[in-house]
């Protein structure tokens, strides 16, 4: 009997697909999931208004190590802006339909999107937070003052997510690139995550902050304080950030 994972791999070879919603001519689905936009956002730094001093590749990929010390020194908000536009930044938006952003993805379908645990960012309550790729903005998800705790515990208790600065949550959504891949579309999504949390590892090093990723988590109780149902949307990695 094949284990789940092999049947995993086994079902999702291109032989053993069925033709997908795209090719069946089904509608594609939006880029971005909605908002509510009569909230009120918070704008962030425009990527073009970041000041980085230039940095050496390879010197930031040796140095890149996983971080599970901070100081209590604040991120900014031009540092949190800089972070979230190497992971996700959209560079282009062509026709409407898809997004050329700073990481690669399967199909340019970028079906993940970015929560963010907000602990200690300068000028921002600390809370769980949406980020709008396309907006370049956050808007508040929860702001209760236990949330940090809640997604430490859900995080099997690794409590550099508390004393981080900010954790990112990725979500992905799974329409978004199932549309063209069919099931195959699962194995691209934890691709894209890979990329993106790599791309976290690096510009946090060059701005000397340090990341640790994670993905030991409890699936139920992450997706459930996020308000996710786990199937349209669920979360699918982490990743702390803390000034070194
Ligand atoms: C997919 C993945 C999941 C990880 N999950 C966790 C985690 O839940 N907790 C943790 O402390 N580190 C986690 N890490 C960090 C690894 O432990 C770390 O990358 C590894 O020990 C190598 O150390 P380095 O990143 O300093 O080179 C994860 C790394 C990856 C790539």
């Amino acid at each position: 009997m094949n284990s789940i994972g092999q049947q995993f791999l086994n079902q999702t070879k291109h032989s053993n697909l069925d033709p997908s919603d795209q090719y069946l001519g089904k509608p594609q689905p939006p880029i971005q999931l909605k908002f509510d936009e009569n909230q009120p956002v918070i704008k962030l730094t425009k990527p073009s208004q970041i000041i980085n001093e230039s940095v050496d590749v390879r010197k930031i990929i040796e140095q890149r190590k996983s971080i599970r010390n901070y100081s209590q020194v604040p991120l900014t908000v031009d540092q949190l802006s800089y972070l979230l536009w190497c992971t996700q930044g959209v560079k282009e938006i062509i026709q409407g339909t898809a997004t050329i952003r700073n990481v690669p993805s399967a199909g340019a379908r970028h079906a993940l999107e970015t929560y963010l645990l907000i602990n200690n960012v300068d000028g921002i309550t600390p809370g769980l937070y949406r980020f709008l790729v396309l907006e370049h903005s956050l808007i508040p998800v929860l702001l209760d003052k236990d949330i940090a705790d809640k997604i430490t515990k859900a995080c099997l208790n690794q409590k550099f997510v508390k004393s981080s600065a900010v954790t990112f949550i990725w979500i992905a959504v799974p329409y978004r690139m199932n549309w063209r891949y069919g099931e195959r579309g699962y194995r691209y999504l934890y691709l894209d995550a890979g990329h993106v949390c790599q791309n976290l590892y690096l510009s946090a090093e060059a701005i000397n902050c340090g990341t640790c990723a994670i993905a030991a988590f409890l699936d139920d109780e992450m997706n459930q304080i996020l308000g996710l149902d786990g199937k349209e949307a669920f979360v699918i990695y982490l990743a702390t950030v803390g000034t070194k």
